[in-house]
């Protein structure tokens, strides 16, 4: 009994805990002016990494409701492009540098997504399959979104350009961080801290498109 007690309390503060991260970037993105708290997972990594720079073209694959989209065509300024694909649509008003294409990414070919006809910089994909709450198979889901985005980039992306997606943790993860070897010189695993700790996400980043 008193063990049950110290369970439920514990769970109490965890879950406390969690809301007030929850809590925090909700009400920070909100005064930042960002439609959704994930930007803040996107600035960590570029921060980081140096991956948005002024002037360069960037694919953002599942860009709704929008946050990465406004982050991104900050960064790149008026000289750069930015191409947003996703299955909803975007609602915000974005800069004249920005364009939005409904559409599945399965639907999508290399020449859909050039922008300008010249090759891409940085191709982001924050990317999520609709989830049935079975690991595995929501893992092997986002594997075969990352497939899509990987067989992409290898004739969208410029030489010594990046590609950063969410990945599912799980089985397929050791395989697509093999796959992105073969594409980049350096692969890296991302745990943002805005990424809740009990979230199945992960960044998966291939800096120097070989
Ligand atoms: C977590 S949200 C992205 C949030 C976005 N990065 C932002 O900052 O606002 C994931 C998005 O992936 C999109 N998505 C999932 N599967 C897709 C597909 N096959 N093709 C295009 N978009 C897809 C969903 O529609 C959803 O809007």
């Amino acid at each position: 009994m008193y063990l049950l007690a110290m369970r439920i309390i514990q769970d109490c503060r965890k879950r406390n805990t969690l809301k007030k991260i929850k809590d925090y970037y909700f009400h920070k993105a909100k005064s930042d002016g960002y439609v959704a708290r994930s930007v803040y997972k996107l600035e960590e990594i570029d921060k980081k990494h140096s991956l948005l720079n002024s002037g360069d073209h960037v694919l953002d694959l599942g860009c709704s409701p929008g946050s990465w989209l406004q982050y991104t065509a900050e960064k790149v300024g008026e000289k750069g492009q930015v191409l947003g694909i996703d299955l909803q649509g975007v609602k915000l008003s974005l800069p004249k540098n920005v364009k939005v294409l409904q559409a599945d990414i399965f639907d999508m070919k290399v020449q859909d997504l050039e922008i300008n006809g010249s090759m891409i910089d940085v191709i982001l994909s924050d990317m999520a399959p609709k989830t049935t709450g079975i690991r595995d198979a929501d893992a092997r889901r986002s594997y075969a979104l990352n497939q899509k985005v990987l067989e992409l980039s290898v004739s969208l992306l410029r030489s010594q350009g990046a590609l950063l997606v969410k990945a599912f943790q799980g089985e397929p993860i050791e395989q697509l961080r093999r796959e992105f070897s073969n594409s980049f010189a350096q692969v890296k695993l991302c745990k943002p801290k805005s990424s809740r700790s009990e979230s199945v996400e992960i960044f998966l980043l291939g800096l120097n498109k070989k």
